[in-house]
């Protein structure tokens, strides 16, 4: 690779000898922070704007800088754009385009800035957009959970501690502890977003700029609520990156749980839900084979995500302030973590609600289980028995039924109610799954009108984060003037 010209390098004055290759592509970041492109420019139009109105930037040069950058987004937007690894990153990139497109006036745009409060906005600004569209995806898997949760109220499913079958649920029930999580998932992002609301543009490198600038301006065209308070922490904060990245292995975490049910429960050895084609794929050995790889996948992702929190945490560990180029290491880990834990959010959605219960299979996985055992041990506690005996009783029973291969169903009420010295008619309510669900009937529970309950509560929620991811997606004044589109910003009236 032929060493850069001279000036490809913003920073070249005073330099005698070319950098090595080998350090020019290491130190090169614009391979993957390219994506940042939309919010450097967002960034300088905001900054540019805030010069002019504060007359360190005259109007002329004003105006060549904002026509230059609209012209640079177009080409980038359609492709023609060539970036450059000799211009390093982003933000050199589209600084030397301005200056190869307007000459002499994008020389001013980088006054009172440098590339260290640049990439700290520019990554906030990214980071805000990107985690309201997976506020709006949880809410919408919630939407499904929640939906499906309504049709499955009153279908009966095996509960499981240590994966043995415990106590009788309903899929409606089973489905929604999942919403939950999402639930605070979601809300772990808002929270996040609320801290993150701050514009470190004005650090300057790490001491600010003797030049009188106005922060709240450019804050303002920003969309932020308020400005940084302290120059050395706006550079070298990566926190906002560390609490999104944790709240994505958590999220993927999930994820990882709820795909690991759908492949147990979509295998002939439970047979409760059949997974659709669209989710699955075959092998190319065994014709029979339908393999669950998506939810395998989401599984597996897991792992990844919880890597690159580790990998920027590991990054930042011991880092002196304010600024130090190790922080470039911190685009890549956090880039895949959330297109990772995104597309997992997207994949898991659509799986779940492709698939379909199986009735037949659930009921009978809970007649093999012994499922009601609890509900006899209740009953003969209720005819005046302690609990530890009746416990022991009915232990004694289950064995005894297991190992003749017999279920309470198949030898029925009669005999179970002589066995146990009740009467049959209690036996027999004991042992229906309807009115066993219905005996748990409190809030939290699996009874089929605590679910719809639950549901109602979960779309309300989902209402309201619909409406707080808003937002993290409108358009700031920055970026309505970048695009042409906004229609009466006072601080550009002079345009
Ligand atoms: N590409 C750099 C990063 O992502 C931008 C900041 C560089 N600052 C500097 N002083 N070299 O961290």
């Amino acid at each position: 690779m032929p060493a850069p010209a001279a000036s490809d390098r913003l920073w070249s004055g005073g330099y005698e000898e070319a950098t090595h290759p080998l350090v020019q592509s290491m130190n090169a970041s614009v391979r993957y922070d390219q994506r940042l492109w939309r919010q450097d420019m967002i960034g300088s139009v905001a900054h540019a704007t805030m010069l002019r109105d504060q007359a360190i930037l005259p109007q002329a040069d004003y105006q060549a800088i904002l026509e230059g950058l609209r012209a640079i987004y177009a080409d980038v937007e359609s492709g023609q754009f060539v970036w450059q690894e000799a211009r390093e990153d982003v933000h050199m990139n589209i600084e030397a385009a301005l200056r190869d497109r307007i000459g002499a006036p994008a020389g001013r745009l980088h006054t009172a800035r440098s590339r260290n409060d640049q990439v700290a906005l520019d990554e906030r600004l990214w980071l805000r957009q990107r985690l309201g569209e997976i506020v709006e995806l949880i809410a919408s898997f919630v939407e499904t959970l929640a939906r499906l949760a309504d049709l499955h109220a009153d279908w009966p499913m095996c509960g499981y501690t240590h994966l043995q079958r415990a106590q009788p649920v309903t899929v409606g029930h089973h489905l929604l502890a999942h919403a939950q999580a999402q639930l605070r998932d979601a809300d772990r992002l808002l929270d996040a977003c609320r801290r993150l609301d701050v514009c470190p543009l004005g650090a300057g490198a790490l001491a600010g700029t003797t030049l009188p600038i106005d922060r709240e301006k450019t804050a303002h065209l920003l969309g932020f609520s308020k400005i940084t308070a302290n120059s050395l922490d706006a550079v070298a904060d990566r926190d906002h990156l560390v609490e999104a990245m944790a709240a994505a292995a958590l999220g993927a975490v999930h994820l990882s749980r709820l795909g690991e049910e759908i492949v147990l429960f979509a295998s002939s050895e439970f047979g409760y839900l059949r997974i659709s084609d669209a989710f699955t794929t075959g092998s190319s050995l065994m014709p029979q084979k339908k393999n669950p790889d998506a939810a395998e996948l989401v599984r597996g992702k897991a792992g990844r995500v919880i890597g690159d929190l580790v990998a920027l945490l590991v990054a930042l560990k011991g880092l002196p302030l304010a600024y130090n180029k190790d922080m470039q290491e911190d685009k890549e880990p956090l880039f895949d973590a959330l297109d990772t834990w995104r597309d997992c959010l997207a994949v898991t959605r659509d799986m779940i609600a492709a698939a379909r219960w199986q009735k037949a299979s659930l009921i009978e996985a809970l007649d093999r289980g012994f499922l009601l055992a609890t509900d006899l041990a209740d009953a003969l506690v209720a005819a005046g028995i302690p609990f530890r005996t009746a416990h022991e009783q009915v232990a004694h029973l289950v064995a005894q039924l297991h190992a003749n291969q017999q279920t309470f169903s198949k030898v029925g009420p009669q005999a179970l109610a002589e066995k146990l010295g009740l009467d049959v008619g209690v036996v027999r309510k004991a042992l229906d799954v309807k009115q066993a669900l219905r005996r748990r009937d409190l809030p939290g529970g699996p009874h089929p009108s605590q679910v719809r309950r639950e549901v109602r509560q979960a779309l309300k929620r989902v209402g309201q984060l619909r409406q707080a991811a808003q937002r993290w997606l409108q358009p700031c004044p920055a970026e309505q003037l970048l695009l042409a589109t906004g229609a009466k910003l006072p601080e550009t009236a002079a345009l």
